[in-house]
């Protein structure tokens, strides 16, 4: 949620926060600003409510004074609506400081009562605004930017990143972190910082991780980083594994069509140097070694939205092989209800972004309770991963489209790899079946690349039902998350009502919606499934026809039984049953963006979402 940029050094710092602004948009666009100190060591600031093209169109119009020194913001409303004047930047100093910020200060009304008091004046509705005008008193009082920032920060609760810039030191950015994302990125003669690498991912691969409450100064020459007391940090560089280029269209008409169409890579990424002669191999799980595996009496698999549906995804698979109890449970809910945990849990989180607030609460939690913790994330150097004991990156490449797709398999994979990994230490299956499982995955990518050909007719279907109110999502067993995110998919890019629900619950309710003309998704299970659920779901196909739904199966290639009595079959390749997950989602992937897509909806940024959702 939001998006920062920070930039000093030699070149146009207007282009450079345009450029990394560009690339941010996806953490929020209800308004975007910039504020740069001129090369006549004036600040100026530039900020409009709406996408970061009206900002673009604006500073093309009419241009501002460029300089050496900048501060860029794209935001996701919380306190105030998406208006001129809420968007950030902020200032203080009597318009001599500006400030951007990212999170939310708790506290802020205490704060700015006490400020309105001492007979400061506000021009927005939002908590950052205070903190700015903190700053500008701060810095009046001390001349030095740095512990301007210390002594504001000392006063804040909540989540924070914060950037301030004040015009009497150009060639200075300071930075704040407390449970907010921010890191840095080193170049030749010039720094940047960012909410995230993609921020400077294009002029630098070079990022080194900030801390929880540490404070970052960045001139052209020196990086400092102190925790809030001032003492120095130790900090750690790092080379961003991915270019520019892989955070680009590239000639796609849109982001989520490039990343469903990566969706075979991500899982053969995620698979690569993970296993080798029919097994599993995780080193990266370091001190969670055999023996703390095989002490487990339980897993709790956290997340959120997407994210979470992948997590239920594992609880099959993992229980199924390691014979362990896994349970999954949205972060959220976790994090307040006091669960039972102990040593012997392993609480296994899912993050695409590693920034989710509430997964990282949530983690912060558990370890707090002296649970041991794996996060499955798919940002290096985000702050999930470094508040857990260890990390399966998901190598799916930076997601930028807001709605989750490649992410997902790609999380899907890492659960079952750790499924078959577990099982291996835990000797629950043989080598035999852990070899066939693997078989099964490395077959993956190759099937889903068939799978994205088979539905190519999606969007002609789609464009049938753009004037559709309502669509349901049916499975049973693994089918039931694929289900479940087939809805969320729809309801967050097509704006239109849409449930998931697992097939056997229907006759205890959710058939009274059905009337005719409704469209139903159905995953069916494979025909050769060994707990025959395809008999249940063609039956629960019929009962849904017979009161006039209209149906759309997502069944195994050469499934005969289900052509009867759909209208419309979207076929997927063969697989074992708990892989079938894999193939089925695509087409939910794909129809979600075809049918947001006819309705002339932006498919990458949906109406107030926000990728990155870093508060609670
Ligand atoms: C849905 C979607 C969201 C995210 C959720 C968690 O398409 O993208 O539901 O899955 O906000 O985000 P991460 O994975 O970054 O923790």
């Amino acid at each position: 949620m939001c998006g920062i940029v920070g930039y000093v050094g030699p070149n146009s710092s207007i282009d450079v926060l345009l450029r990394g602004l560009s690339r941010l948009e996806y953490r929020g666009y209800d308004s975007a600003g910039v504020a740069v100190i001129g090369t006549d060591a004036h600040l100026r600031t530039r900020k409009h409510a709406g996408k970061l093209k009206v900002l673009l169109d604006e500073l093309k119009a009419s241009p501002i004074q460029d300089g050496q020194t900048g501060i860029g913001h794209t935001r996701w409303a919380t306190h105030g609506g998406p208006t001129d004047g809420n968007a950030h930047p902020h200032l203080g100093d009597a318009g001599k400081l500006a400030l951007i910020h990212n999170g939310i200060i708790e506290n802020f009304a205490s704060l700015k009562e006490e400020l309105l008091l001492d007979g400061e004046t506000f021009t927005s509705e939002t908590d950052s605004e205070v903190v700015a005008i903190m700053a500008g008193r701060a810095y009046r009082e001390t001349g030095d930017l740095t512990r301007a920032m210390r002594e504001v920060v000392a006063r804040l609760e909540g989540a924070f990143t914060l950037l301030i810039v004040h015009e009497d030191r150009p060639g200075e950015v300071v930075g704040a972190r407390r449970n907010s994302p921010l890191v840095i990125g080193l170049g030749d003669g010039e720094n940047f910082l960012g909410s995230d690498v993609a921020a400077f991912v294009e002029f630098t691969r070079r990022a080194v991780e900030i801390g929880q409450d540490q404070i970052v100064t960045i001139r052209p020459d020196s990086v400092e980083v102190t925790d809030f007391d001032g003492n120095p940090v130790e900090t750690r560089e790092y080379e961003i594994a991915w270019d520019a280029s892989a955070s680009e269209k590239g000639g796609w008409s849109s982001f989520m069509r490039k990343e469903i169409s990566e969706e075979p890579d991500a899982v053969a990424n995620t698979l690569r140097g993970r296993v080798h002669e029919g097994e599993v191999l995780l080193p990266e799980l370091g001190v969670l070694d055999d023996a703390v595996l095989a002490s487990l009496d339980r897993i709790v698999i956290i997340g959120c939205g997407t994210a979470a549906y992948a997590g239920m995804l594992g609880t099959y698979a993992i229980e199924s092989w390691a014979r362990i109890p896994v349970e999954v449970e949205l972060s959220h809910e976790f994090r307040y209800r006091n669960p039972v945990i102990n040593e012997r849990t392993l609480v296994v989180s899912i993050s695409q972004s590693g920034e989710t607030m509430d997964t990282l609460m949530a983690v912060k939690y558990a370890r707090g309770e002296g649970a041991r913790t794996l996060s499955i994330c798919n940002t290096q150097g985000s702050s999930i991963p470094r508040e857990s004991e260890a990390v399966l990156y998901t190598h799916a490449g930076p997601e930028v489209a807001v709605a989750s797709t490649k992410a997902f398999v790609a999380q899907v994979t890492a659960l079952y790899l750790l499924g078959l990994h577990l099982a291996s230490v835990r000797g629950t299956l043989s080598a035999d079946e852990i070899t066939a499982s693997i078989n099964e995955l490395l077959a993956i990518p190759g099937k889903l690349a068939d799978v994205l050909i088979a539905s190519a007719d999606i969007g002609q279907l789609a464009g049938w039902m753009a004037d559709t109110r309502s669509v349901l999502f049916l499975g049973r067993n693994v089918g039931f998350p694929v289900a479940l995110e087939g809805a969320l998919k729809l309801k967050e890019l097509a704006y239109i009502h849409a449930e998931g629900f697992a097939a056997g619950e229907l006759k205890h309710g959710p058939i009274a919606l059905i009337e005719p003309g409704q469209i139903v998704f159905v995953i069916v299970p494979s025909p050769r499934d060994p707990n025959s659920l395809h008999p249940k779901v063609v039956s629960n196909i019929q009962e849904i026809r017979a009161r006039g739904a209209r149906v759309i199966a997502i069944a195994e290639k050469g499934d005969a039984a289900v052509l009867p009595f759909a209208d419309e079959v979207i076929p997927i390749p063969l697989a074992a049953p708990m892989f079938e997950p894999l193939l089925a989602v695509v087409p939910l992937h794909i129809f979600a963006l075809e049918l947001a897509t006819a309705k002339g909806l932006d498919v990458d940024q949906p109406r107030n979402l926000a990728k990155s959702v870093t508060v609670e």
